[in-house]
């Protein structure tokens, strides 16, 4: 990277941004960066997420990132992580200026995504730049957005959610793996359709290949997995009657350069992300019995509850960014292009020196304003990159929470879930464990933990 210019004149005008000591930089790869690498940025590993969850990696984070902002100021940190620089955000005003000016002087396809996520959805929206980007947004809009409003779409998600979620009955335990799997054919057959929906080898492809995004660019390429995985995937396209949101992209024009089905794909992997936050919901809402109440009678609170658990833990746990071109920042310094900014989402939803609910599960949030007023709670981004796929997913989660909430539920993993302390700042949702409690004939039921 090249150095940093100074604009104007003037005593006011600095050298460069705030530049984090060698100490900070490496107290911020070795408590933040290294944990949150070793649990996985694209498929996660499930031993590496209960380990970081019983020492609750993600407060080292933020308290690393709480520590800088109280001694540099809120302006933006350079950080020299190993092997690359990255401009590390400290207010919420700088993230809202790079997610507002995507596609301007920030991409959303910056190096490390890039490598990660080529293992699989090389041509996805998120990881283009140039022309194609635009065109390739707008068909993920079209489809995602306009053709998944329609009633045809939320019909056929109803339906599946409905059928799959009949199997997670009352007396059983529900473990992770029984939920997972659940919601695995449930996406199946929002994304392709009903016709692949115990087309379990989809899936594995899929999850193998992220495993291999997992390591950047260190894995190499597996050429065939990744063909594999596309004519499976365009087989369901190409039915006679595609469903789901197949039939959305047959029904949808588009050029050469969109790649239909590379879009599908990413479609496919970031669904990954919505069990794990509905999984955490219902545990929440396990443990806080008022607000599971309200959320039987309310579907727009239910869906605050989902977006709740995304604040509280969000799976995207930063967005990045690369700069395209020189940036200019207050106190009179310029980023080169080519440089890594960071969205610390993990310590921005958390940032209990701004946000009274910063720790609590306070689904109310999303429904007065105040989330929506705070840029730096952006679960499912904002701006012009912002996840065109956000209803889908509270849609399936919502309508899935609603089938199993015509029960109570309680915790019986050791998770501390419930109001009486502040909620941990990393999870794991694999280990959690609920057992349905069904309301006995003289009505009196046990009621749900207070874990
Ligand atoms: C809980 C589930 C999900 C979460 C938390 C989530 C969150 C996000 C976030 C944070 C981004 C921005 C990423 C970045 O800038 O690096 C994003 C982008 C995107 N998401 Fe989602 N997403 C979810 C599910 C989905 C689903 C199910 C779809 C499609 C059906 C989808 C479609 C997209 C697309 C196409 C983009 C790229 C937008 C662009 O580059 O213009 N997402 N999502």
């Amino acid at each position: 990277m090249t150095g940093f210019r100074r604009t104007g004149g003037g005593a006011a005008v600095t050298s460069g941004p705030t530049r984090a000591s060698w100490l900070d930089a490496v107290r911020l790869s070795v408590l933040g960066l290294l944990p949150t690498l070793a649990q996985g940025v694209v498929i996660r590993r499930p031993l590496v997420v209960g380990l970081a969850a019983a020492l609750d990696t993600n407060a080292w984070g933020c308290r690393v990132l709480d520590d800088l902002r109280e001694r540099r100021g809120p302006g933006p940190v350079l950080v020299t992580f190993p092997g690359r620089k990255g401009l590390v955000l400290l207010s919420a005003d700088d993230a809202r200026r790079v997610l507002d000016e995507t596609g301007i002087s920030f991409t959303t396809a910056n190096r490390e995504k890039t490598a990660a996520l080529s293992h699989f959805e090389p041509d996805g929206v998120l990881i283009t730049q140039g022309a194609a980007r635009a065109e390739r947004r707008r068909f993920n809009e079209t489809v995602l957005e306009h053709h998944a409003a329609e009633p045809w779409f939320h019909e056929a998600c109803r339906a599946a959610v409905r059928e799959e979620a009949g199997p997670l009955t009352p007396g059983h335990e529900l473990t992770w793996k029984r939920f997972h799997a659940a919601y695995q054919r449930i996406v199946r057959r929002i994304v392709f359709g009903d016709a692949a929906r115990d087309d379990e080898r989809l899936t594995e492809l899929r999850d193998k290949l992220r495993g291999d995004g997992n390591w950047f660019m260190l894995h190499r390429k597996r050429h065939r997995l990744r063909a594999e995985l596309f004519a499976r995937a365009q087989r369901y396209i190409d039915l006679a009657e595609p469903g789901g949101l197949a039939r959305a992209v047959r029904a949808t024009a588009a050029t050469a350069d969109v790649k239909p089905v590379a879009q599908v794909q990413h479609w496919f992997f970031a669904f990954d992300a919505a069990p794990i936050a509905a999984y955490l919901t219902l545990g929440l809402l396990a443990c806080h019995p008022e607000q599971a109440a309200r959320a039987r009678a309310d579907d727009a609170y239910l869906r605050a509850c989902v977006l709740e658990s995304q604040r509280l833990w969000p799976t995207t746990v930063a967005i990045v960014r690369d700069t395209t071109a020189e940036t200019h920042w207050p106190g009179g310094w310029v980023l080169p292009a080519g440089t890594a900014v960071i969205i610390p989402c993990s310590y921005f939803h958390r940032d209990a020196r701004r946000l009274s609910y910063a720790d609590r599960f306070e689904p109310e949030v999303w429904l007065d304003g105040r989330a929506e007023a705070e840029w730096s709670i952006a679960p499912f981004s904002r701006g012009p990159a912002g996840c065109p796929g956000r209803d889908i997913v509270l849609l399936t989660s919502a309508t899935l929470l609603a089938e199993l909430l015509d029960r109570d539920w309680l915790v019986t993993s050791a998770h501390r879930l419930g109001p009486g302390r502040l909620l941990p700042r990393t999870a794991d949702h694999t280990s959690l464990r609920l057992r349905a409690v069904t309301p006995p004939s003289d009505g009196f039921s046990e009621r749900p933990g207070f874990n």
